[in-house]
C-alpha cells in the first residue's frame, strides 16, 4: 500500500488539473482496502481509476483511492467461451490488448479508451457500437461500510448508456475490485458502425480477411484521428453525453435542421450527437482562456495548458447555454465535477 498527504492529483486526471488531496492512498489487494475503510468514515472520499472521467474543480479535502489490482486470469471455459477475471486497477487498453494477443475476442472496438477496468464496469464504456455491458458477467465489490465482498451479476447493475447502479443508488458505497468479461476464441467482428465500415473500406480490409489485430489497428488509428493524445493534450474524452428528445421535439429539429445525425431509440425517442450540436451552436475550434473545443470534435474539451477546472467549467457553461437557446436541449456532462 502507499500513501501520500497534501498529494498533487496531476498524473491521476486526464484533464492534467493540478489540484490536490489531503490523502492519497493505493491500495494492493481487497485485505489492504479493507483496513483503509474505517479511516474513510470521518471524512470525504473518492475512489479514482485513470481520472479519465473527473473534473477537479478545487482541491480535495478527503481520502483518494485507486486500486493497483491488477491480475488477469482465465476463470473458466466453455467450447469458444472464455470467461475472464481482471482487477479494477489494470489500465484498460492493456486488457484489450492482451486479449487480443491471447486470442481472446471482443473488446477490440473498446481499444484506446482511456481509463482502468474498474470504471469500465461504474461507467459502462462504449465505442464503434460495442459497450463494456454487452460482455461483461461479473463485478465484484467491496462494501464500503462492511468491508463484505458483494458480486453483482451484470443483470443487476442497471447498466444503460454510459451509466450503471454504481453511478446512482450505489455511488459512494462500493468499490470494484474485480470484473469479469465473457470473451471468445473466435473473432467475430462488430462492424455496426457506419464510420468504422467506411474506415475499413478505405484500407482494402474486407470482413473475411479482417482479424482482430487489424480492427485494433483500424480503430486506433479512427480515434487518434478524432481526439485529443492524452498525453499532450488534457481532456476527459467526451464532455458531455448524446442527449436523448422525445419524438415531437426531434421533428421540430429536423424540421429546421433536415442533416441533423441521429439515432432512433427503441422506446421512440431520439438522441442527437452532442458534438453536431455543440459545432452548430459555433463552438468547434473555439477558446475561452485557457479552455478549448477540439477542434476535430466538439464534444471535447480540452486543458490548452495550465488551465483550471473552473476554466473548464466556464467553457462548458457557456456552451450549454448557446445549445439550450438554439435547440432547446440542456447537454449533460458525462465527467464528474469534484
Ligand atoms: N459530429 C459533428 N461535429 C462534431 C462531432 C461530431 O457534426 O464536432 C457528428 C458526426 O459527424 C457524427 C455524429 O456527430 O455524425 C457522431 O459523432 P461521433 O461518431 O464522433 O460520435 P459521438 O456520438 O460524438 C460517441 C462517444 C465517444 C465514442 C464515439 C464512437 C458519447 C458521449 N461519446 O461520440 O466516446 O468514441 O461515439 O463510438 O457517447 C467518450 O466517451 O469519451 C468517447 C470519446
Amino acid at each position: 500500500m502507499t500513501e501520500h498527504f497534501n498529494y498533487s492529483l496531476l498524473p491521476h486526471n486526464t484533464f492534467h488539473i493540478d489540484a490536490r488531496c489531503r490523502r492519497y492512498v493505493e491500495y494492493d489487494s481487497e485485505d489492504e482496502l479493507r483496513k483503509i475503510l474505517p479511516s474513510l468514515t470521518h471524512e470525504r472520499f473518492l475512489h479514482i481509476g485513470g481520472g479519465s472521467n473527473l473534473l477537479f474543480l478545487q482541491d480535495f479535502p478527503g481520502t483518494i483511492l485507486h486500486s493497483a489490482i491488477r491480475s488477469v486470469d482465465i476463470v473458466k471455459s466453455d467450447g469458444d467461451d472464455v470467461w475472464v477475471r481482471v482487477g479494477a486497477g489494470l489500465d484498460w487498453d492493456q486488457f484489450v490488448e492482451y486479449c487480443i494477443q491471447h486470442g481472446l475476442y471482443g473488446l477490440e472496438n473498446l481499444s484506446l479508451i482511456p481509463g482502468e477496468v474498474g470504471a469500465s464496469a461504474v461507467q459502462n464504456i462504449g465505442a464503434y457500437g460495442v459497450e463494456a455491458a454487452d460482455l461483461l458477467t461479473l463485478v465484484e465489490t467491496i462494501d464500503v461500510t462492511t468491508g463484505e465482498i458483494e458480486s453483482m451479476r451484470a443483470e443487476e447493475c442497471q447498466y444503460g448508456y454510459r451509466t450503471s447502479i454504481f453511478k446512482n443508488s450505489l455511488r459512494g458505497k462500493r468499490f470494484v475490485t474485480h470484473v469479469t468479461y465473457k470473451l471468445s476464441r473466435r473473432f467475430v467482428p462488430r462492424l455496426d458502425y457506419a464510420a468504422l465500415r467506411r474506415e475499413l473500406e478505405a484500407r482494402g480490409l474486407s470482413e473475411d480477411v479482417l482479424t482482430a489485430d487489424d480492427l485494433r489497428r483500424v480503430i486506433i488509428d479512427v480515434r487518434r484521428e478524432k481526439l485529443p493524445e492524452p498525453s499532450e493534450t488534457g481532456s476527459a474524452g467526451s464532455f458531455f453525453v448524446n442527449p436523448v428528445v422525445n419524438r415531437e421535439h426531434f421533428e421540430r429539429l429536423l424540421a429546421a435542421y433536415p442533416e441533423m445525425p441521429h439515432y432512433l431509440l427503441p422506446d421512440g425517442n431520439v438522441k442527437i450527437p452532442a458534438g453536431w450540436l455543440i459545432q452548430q451552436a459555433g463552438w468547434r475550434g473555439r477558446q475561452v482562456g485557457r479552455a478549448g473545443v477540439w477542434p476535430k470534435q466538439a464534444l471535447v474539451l480540452t486543458n490548452l495548458g495550465g488551465a483550471t477546472g473552473k476554466d473548464i467549467l466556464a467553457l462548458s457553461d457557456a456552451i450549454c447555454t448557446d445549445v439550450e437557446k438554439s435547440f432547446g436541449i440542456v447537454l449533460q456532462p458525462e465527467v464528474n465535477f469534484i
